[in-house]
């Protein structure tokens, strides 16, 4: 398949340059760029995206990405597994929701980010950063961080083919009994992590039609989590 990409060198962030430039830019535009000197991670962090030893891309959406942006964040995780896979022959897994693990250690972290206009959702940008060769990692990640260890551009087609052939099947919701089954968060005492909050004690029981986390809370009681993120414990 052919894609509309837009190579680049050294960028702040690729999702910042996709979201300045969308209104002019189609549908399914991908920007991809050698080195983030502000690459963003959810919840406010950054991300380590040093030159040449990962892949930094953004996808822009402006059509079929329904209303929830927690789907395409759960289906690109789907997408980045299953290209792992492909060109490494390894099985790639995911911690709730989006960090995509690799022999125990992350290698890629996805930021879906939405522009709303009178309410409604315009378009979407999906920013997935893969660590392909990165060797060291700064302290504070470093035991939690690995690299996929694969060629940069075979794995970018991967992720693109995985991707927009999940993308046409979204409304089907059939990816997520790959994300179920691949969910390492799943059956697990966990912490719920939501900004500004203290951490909550819980068991992850399962993963609802919306990838939300169904959890059952220390007191017996259930619930569903759908922000902020978890750790296992
Ligand atoms: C996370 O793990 O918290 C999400 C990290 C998302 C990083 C990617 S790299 C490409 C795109 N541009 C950004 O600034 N962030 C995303």
């Amino acid at each position: 398949m052919n894609f509309n990409v837009i190579k680049k060198g050294t960028v702040t962030s690729t999702n910042t340059l996709l979201k300045q430039q969308a209104k002019d830019l189609p549908h399914g535009t991908v920007i991809v760029a050698d080195c983030q000197t502000g690459g963003r991670g959810r919840l406010g962090r950054s991300f380590y995206s040093p030159d040449k030893t990962g892949l930094y891309m953004s996808i822009l959406l402006k059509e079929g990405f329904g209303s929830d942006p927690t789907l395409v964040t759960t289906l690109t995780a789907v997408a980045v597994m299953k290209a792992v896979e492909t060109v490494t022959g390894k099985e790639a897994r995911v911690k709730w929701v989006n960090d995509v693990l690799l022999e125990g250690k992350k290698v890629c972290g996805i930021l879906t980010e939405g522009a709303f206009v009178g309410g409604e959702l315009e378009y979407m940008i999906v920013g997935i950063g893969i660590n392909t060769a990165t060797l060291d990692f700064p302290d504070e990640i470093k035991e939690i961080a690995g690299s996929v260890g694969c060629d940069k551009s075979e794995l970018l087609d991967a992720v693109l083919d995985c991707f927009f052939d999940e993308f046409d099947n979204l409304q089907s919701k059939k990816f997520l009994n790959f994300y179920r089954e691949r969910c390492v968060t799943l059956n697990k005492n966990i912490k719920i992590i939501s900004p500004g909050k203290e951490p909550v004690e819980a068991f992850a029981r399962g993963i609802d039609d919306n990838a939300a986390l169904i959890v059952k809370y220390t007191d017996g009681k259930n619930g569903l989590v759908s922000s902020g993120e978890v750790s296992i414990r």
